[in-house]
């Protein structure tokens, strides 16, 4: 074999001698809350789509038109782009900008807005988009520990944070994080499950951001993100973010199925989603478990042990992934459980019996 690789294959190589090469399974989902995993019939406790939105009827018929065919300003600009947009401009109060994922959206909004001389703060545990944003936008940047909005250093040009921490499920207070500075949030886990008619945890704390980032391919069933802010924020991202100037627009039926998304984001699915939430916690604590987090995303601690864990769930019929390094600390090692508002009692109570056997097996 040529050497031409060599170099990756020995990194490859390390990634597995440290047990952290990740590998795809095959998911093919056969309702809104199961799948066959690899071939095997699984409940499903990981996804993203909060609201089983995803398998709903109507926003799997929305997917029709065209794929894209060049960028938003050239040749890809639709109907139902503009649609998407002034739906949901006239749902969060403000122009919204859309991205084809909520990672160009972050890095789009971070890499616009600041620039060298600014100063950013952004929380310990915020996701790697927003991260990566941060890094490309060449502001000064400073991490401040997780939920420690006292730790903003004076002088901040823009804070950022998550809403709905995707790896804790925990929920900051956001007018703690308020102040001089701009406020930026990435409500992904957040907008259509939380909030009055799912405007996200800024709406129900009463905040108004300076800039919200907001995803339609998890709550909502479709794919893609926006950005919501004022006037200006819209032009500037339009002329001058890179990942969306220079990106294929979103195809047109992604944006119809978002459309639908929304519609059918409803309180009722909304409370479904808290109730499982509650039930599914509440069973993990009552077994011992070290469940974290205040929302529909509920990680199990598991330390060093999280892959073994996962083994195990899987052979129970629960599909929820180990969580591990570097996406949390060392030690911080997690199952991490999402409910879904169309779980019923039973597979909750199955998901739990499941983890609870797991963490006791030896
Ligand atoms: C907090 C957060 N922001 C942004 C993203 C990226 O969104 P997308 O999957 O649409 O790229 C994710 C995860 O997917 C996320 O968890």
């Amino acid at each position: 074999m040529s050497d031409r690789y060599a170099r990756l294959r020995a990194r490859v190589e390390g990634l597995e001698a440290a047990g952290l090469r990740r590998r795809l399974r095959l998911v093919e989902p056969t309702s809104a809350t199961t799948a066959r995993v690899d071939g095997r019939e699984m409940l499903i406790f990981c996804s993203n789509d909060y609201l089983g939105l995803s398998a709903h009827p109507e926003v799997r018929a929305a997917f029709v038109g065209g794929g894209g065919n060049g960028a938003r300003l050239v040749s890809g600009n639709r109907r139902a782009h503009e649609g998407l947009e002034a739906a949901l401009s006239a749902t969060f109060g403000r122009p919204a900008t859309l991205f084809p994922s909520g990672y160009a959206a972050n890095l789009g909004l971070y890499s616009t807005v600041l620039g060298r001389g600014d100063l950013a703060a952004s929380d310990a545990l915020n996701h790697a988009s927003i991260i990566d944003g941060l890094r490309l936008s060449r502001a000064e940047r400073t991490i401040v520990p997780h939920a420690s909005p006292g730790s903003i250093p004076a002088g901040a040009t823009l804070v950022a944070t998550e809403t709905c921490f995707s790896m804790d499920g925990d929920v900051p207070d956001l007018q703690a994080w308020s102040g001089v500075h701009w406020l930026a949030v990435d409500e992904a886990h957040a907008v259509g499950a939380l909030g009055p008619d799912g405007r996200g945890v800024a709406a129900a704390q009463g905040v108004t951001p300076d800039f919200v980032v907001g995803t339609l391919g998890k709550a909502y069933g479709a794919a893609g993100a926006f950005v919501i802010g004022p006037p200006e924020l819209r032009e500037l991202l339009i002329s001058s973010a890179r990942s969306f100037v220079y990106t294929t627009a979103m195809p047109e039926g992604v944006a119809a199925a978002a459309l639908v998304g929304m519609r059918l984001a409803t309180t009722e699915r909304r409370e479904r989603l808290a109730a499982n939430a509650v039930r599914l916690r509440r069973g993990l604590r009552d077994v011992g478990a070290t469940a974290l987090g205040e929302a529909h995303i509920v990680p199990v601690l598991t330390g060093a042990r999280t892959m073994e864990v996962a083994s195990r769930l899987l052979d129970a019929g629960v599909f929820a992934p180990g969580i591990r390094f570097p996406t949390v600390p060392r030690g911080q090692e997690r199952i991490r459980l999402t409910v879904c508002s169309e779980h019923s009692s039973g597979q909750i109570d199955r998901c739990v019996e499941a983890v609870a056997t797991a963490l006791a097996a030896q």
